[in-house]
């Protein structure tokens, strides 16, 4: 039983915050933030909207996408949820009308799509659920400390969701293998150090935002995905040659670039829409599959490759085949 994608939705605050207005208070430039990044704009969620609330508009669009009104199952990856506990999940099932549902988050940060997708195949293989909504969904200019340079550039908010069916290994849309792995040996490199149970409060108000060390996580991202990305298309059967996009985890168009340079793979077969995102985490996945379904660039047939990484470490890797899907 194979877990295959038929509906596909986004939604993205409507405040965008542009290079230049950052340039204004922070001691950057649109020119550094564009080349060192490739991010022009992100999108920023106002004090009134949440991760709930925006998964909540990326999941309806995923289940009208799929023209269904019912799941078995809802997996949302946030490294955002709107409350330390509960998860999250749960809230937006309920605000779905989905009843009493199986609902879990899943917080792998910026690999946690990959995660909550390949938890979302695991329900469907072990006849859990038949019909399940994935979102990518964060806040994540929350963590980010507004002094800090390094991190407000990088960053923005959004939501993107798909939704799995049980169907058959070789129809359109069907996904994996899966490669995913960690590396908890190196959490320090993005971390947020006070909040949580290890330590509940601090006196220094930085502790409570990111803590990037953003030439290190560099150096790692692009080396990892390209492993996870060999290995599945190993897994598969397929060559880079086979692939016809590669839909990375938008960090950082260099990041994005130095992958496809590893793997051999042609640049003009990377999905990009950092541009107008930056980093939105668990987000950015889904984010770029609804941007490239839109504008053309992803074809029913084409061979796609995923692959992500971030904090935790995690990083990983899947593919499909895309499928046809309406009204995204
Ligand atoms: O999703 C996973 C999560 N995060 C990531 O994947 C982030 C991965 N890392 C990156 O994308 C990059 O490391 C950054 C974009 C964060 C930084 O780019 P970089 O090319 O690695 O810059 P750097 O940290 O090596 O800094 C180069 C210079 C430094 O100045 P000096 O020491 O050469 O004088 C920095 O102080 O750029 C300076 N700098 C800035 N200058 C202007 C750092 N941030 C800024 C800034 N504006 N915003």
């Amino acid at each position: 039983m194979a877990a295959v994608l038929c509906g596909l939705g986004a939604w993205l605050p409507p405040r965008v915050l542009a290079n230049e207005e950052i340039a204004a208070r922070l001691d950057t430039s649109d020119e550094w933030i564009r080349s060192r990044t490739g991010i022009a704009e992100r999108r920023v969620a106002d004090p009134g909207t949440s991760t709930v609330d925006m998964a909540v508009a990326a999941g309806r669009q995923a289940l009208d996408s799929a023209g269904l009104t019912e799941v078995d199952a809802v997996v949302l990856a946030t490294a955002t949820p709107d409350q330390v506990c509960p998860a999250s999940a749960p809230q937006v099932a309920a605000r779905l009308g989905l009843g009493e549902v199986n609902a879990v988050d899943v917080n792998a940060v910026c690999s946690g799509f990959l995660y909550a997708l390949a938890t979302a195949s695991g329900f469907i293989a072990g006849g859990i659920a038949r019909r399940v909504l994935v979102i990518g969904a964060d806040t994540f200019t929350t963590l980010v400390d507004p002094d800090d340079r390094g991190t407000v550039p990088i960053f923005g908010d959004g939501a993107g969701a798909v939704v799995l069916r049980a169907g058959d290994a070789d129809e359109l849309g069907a996904l994996g293998p899966f490669a995913l792995h960690s590396d908890g040996g190196l959490a320090e490199l993005l971390m947020v150090p006070a909040g949580g149970a290890k330590q509940r409060r601090s006196d220094n108000p930085h502790d409570y935002f990111l803590d990037m060390h953003g030439q290190a996580v560099f150096r790692q991202a692009g080396t990892r995905m390209a492993e996870a990305s060999r290995s599945v298309l190993e897994q598969a059967g397929w060559t880079v040659g086979d692939v016809d996009r590669f839909i990375g985890h938008q960090a950082n168009i260099r990041i994005l670039q130095t992958t496809a340079k590893y793997l051999g793979l042609p640049q003009d077969a990377l999905v990009v829409n950092i541009e107008r995102t930056g980093n939105t985490s668990a987000a950015s996945i889904p984010l770029a599959m609804a941007d490239a379904q839109r504008d053309g660039t992803l074809l029913a047939g084409q061979r796609v490759l995923l692959s992500a990484f971030g904090a935790g470490l995690t990083w990983g890797a899947t593919l499909l085949r895309w499928p046809a899907l309406a009204n995204v």
